[in-house]
């Protein structure tokens, strides 16, 4: 559906990006956590946003579970779905950047050209990727949500990491290993 819009025109206020970061005192970006499922992702996520809260800075998260239940409930895991996934979140995050929020993006988003065209939308230094480089055997063993047991058990099909693919990162900003990660389960 890309580029479906024709005769359309740049609306441009005012009031921009630069004076909400001004009265917000704080600089829009967006700290994208990618990792399997189970790997962390919304601990951290959550962790992150408490700590910027008592700093008195303003953060939102997207989860990729919570987006599917709204926005993204018409989406299943299909790779292209998957991929359109990916992208929406990639751009409301651009939208809270731009509102002068630090948003907290926190979905397995597994495939490097996706994530690498959500990190396109923002300028240079302003798209922070976060890896949560935790084995497939420790999310596994930790099984949260008990979903890994389900997709071995062929109930679940096309599971991350299981019958689906994971791209790590080649260079990401920061990479939680799974030391430092044990510290936070
Ligand atoms: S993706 O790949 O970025 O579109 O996934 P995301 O939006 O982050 O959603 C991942 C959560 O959905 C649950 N779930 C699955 N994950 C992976 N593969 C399959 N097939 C699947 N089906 C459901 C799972 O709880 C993921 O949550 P997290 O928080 O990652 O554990």
């Amino acid at each position: 559906l890309a580029g479906q819009s024709t005769n359309i025109l740049w609306h441009d206020c005012p009031v921009g990006k630069i004076e909400r970061q001004k009265l917000l005192k704080q600089k829009g970006c967006v700290i994208w956590i990618t990792g399997l499922s189970g790997s962390g992702k919304s601990t951290v996520a959550c962790a992150l946003g408490q700590s910027l809260y008592r700093k008195g800075k303003l953060s939102y998260i997207l989860d990729g579970d919570n987006v599917r239940h709204g926005l993204n409930n018409d989406l299943s895991f299909k790779a292209e779905d998957r991929v359109e996934n990916i992208r929406r979140i990639g751009e409301v995050a651009k939208l809270f950047a731009d509102a002068g929020i630090i948003c907290i993006a926190s979905l397995i988003s597994p495939y490097i050209r996706d994530r690498d065209a959500c990190r396109a939308l923002l300028p240079d230094g302003d798209f922070i990727e976060v890896f949560m480089d935790v084995p497939l055997e420790v999310c596994e063993a930790r099984d949260p949500k008990g979903l890994y047991k389900l997709a071995r058990a062929g109930k679940i099909k096309g599971f991350t990491g299981i019958d689906d693919p994971y791209e790590a990162p080649l260079n990401c900003e920061v990479c939680f290993y799974l030391e430092r990660c044990r510290e936070i389960f």
